[in-house]
C-alpha cells in the first residue's frame, strides 16, 4: 500500500477531505488500525493509562514509548506514524526536546511527534524539532500531561479568555511550524473558530464536527473494558464502536471452563501423532 506522508495529509486538508486518527500501542493493535486505512496511526501516551493502567498519563517515560512505537511500527504498512513526546521528554530546554523527538524517528520509526501545550517554552520546543528535521503535531485544549496545574481532567476553553488562549496557542505552534494541531476537549464552536484560523488540519477529540479530523483511543472506540472493578471512565465524547471487550471475556471464560471440564483440548486439538509401534517399544 501507499504511505500516508505529509503530503498525503496536506492534500485531503486542501480538498478538505476528513483526516482520521486513531492511537495503537502494538504490532495487533497497529495492524487493526493500519487495515483500516486510518490516515494517522498516533502512539499516544494514553498507553500510560489504556496499556499499563495508570491513573495519568504522567509516569511513562521516552523508553517506555520507544518500545510501543517500535512494535506499533512493525504493523503498520500504510499509516503515517506520530508518536507522543512523554511528560519530561521536553520540558527542560529546546536541546532536551530535540534530543527525544530524533529518538522518536531512529529508535521508534516513528514519522512524526507530538508534543502537548502551547506556552512560549512549547513553542520553542515545537520549532526546535522542526528545525532539526522532525515533523512535529502540536496539541491544545485539555492537555492530559498537564493535570497537575488543570486540576483534573476537564473541559477547556468554557469562557473567554481560556478560549482565547486555546486560539493563540494553536497559531502559535502553527507559526512554529506544526502541521497540525490536536484539539482536545473544547466547545464545538471554539474548535470551529481555531480551524477557520488555521491553514493546517486540526484534529478533533471531545471537539465537535467541526474539526479537519477525528481522533479516538483505540481501548475507548472498541469498548475494551467494561469491568465494574476496572472500567477506566468511558469519556462522554467518545462513541464505541463495538464491546471487544465482552467478547474477549466471554472467550477467557469459556476456554477456561472448557479447561476445567476437560472438553479442551479433546481430539480434535490435539494433532501430533505417534505410530502405536514406537509407544510399544517404549516399555
Ligand atoms: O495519547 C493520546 O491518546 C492522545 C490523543 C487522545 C490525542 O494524545
Ligand atoms: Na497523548
Amino acid at each position: 500500500p501507499k504511505r500516508v506522508t505529509l503530503r498525503t495529509l496536506r492534500t485531503k486538508y486542501a480538498n478538505q477531505e476528513p483526516i482520521s486518527m486513531v492511537t495503537a500501542y502494538d504490532y495487533p493493535s497497529a495492524v487493526h488500525v493500519d487495515e483500516a486505512n486510518v490516515d494517522i496511526l498516533l502512539v499516544g501516551d494514553s498507553a500510560a493509562m489504556v496499556v499499563h493502567g495508570h491513573d495519568t498519563t504522567l509516569p511513562i517515560t521516552l523508553d517506555e514509548m520507544l518500545v510501543h512505537c517500535r512494535a506499533a511500527a512493525r504493523g503498520a504498512r500504510r499509516a503515517f506514524l506520530v508518536g507522543d513526546l512523554p511528560f519530561g521528554s521536553y520540558e527542560v530546554s529546546t536541546a532536551q526536546a530535540v534530543q527525544s523527538a530524533t529518538r522518536m524517528l531512529k529508535e521508534g520509526n516513528m514519522d512524526a511527534v507530538k508534543l502537548e501545550g502551547g506556552s512560549s517554552g512549547r513553542v520553542s520546543a515545537a520549532r526546535a524539532i522542526v528545525e532539526a528535521g522532525v515533523a512535529v503535531m502540536g496539541h491544545v485544549g485539555l492537555t492530559p500531561q498537564s493535570v497537575s496545574v488543570l486540576g483534573g481532567f476537564r473541559p477547556q476553553a468554557q469562557v473567554a479568555d481560556e478560549a482565547l488562549e486555546v486560539m493563540q496557542r494553536a497559531l502559535a505552534l502553527q507559526g512554529a511550524g506544526c502541521f497540525s494541531i490536536v484539539l482536545e476537549c473544547v466547545p464545538a464552536p471554539i474548535a470551529a473558530a481555531v480551524t477557520k484560523a488555521l491553514s493546517i488540519p486540526t484534529i478533533g477529540i471531545g471537539a465537535g464536527p467541526a474539526t479537519s479530523g477525528q481522533v479516538l483511543v483505540y481501548h475507548d472506540l472498541l469498548g475494551m473494558m467494561s469491568h465494574p472493578h476496572h472500567a477506566k471512565v468511558t469519556p462522554k465524547f467518545c462513541k464505541q464502536y463495538a464491546s471487544a471487550g465482552k467478547v474477549i471475556q466471554s472467550a477467557i471464560q469459556q476456554y477456561r471452563d472448557e479447561v476445567a471440564s476437560r472438553t479442551f483440548p479433546g481430539t480434535a486439538f490435539s494433532p501430533y501423532k505417534i505410530p502405536d509401534a514406537e509407544i510399544e517399544s517404549l516399555a
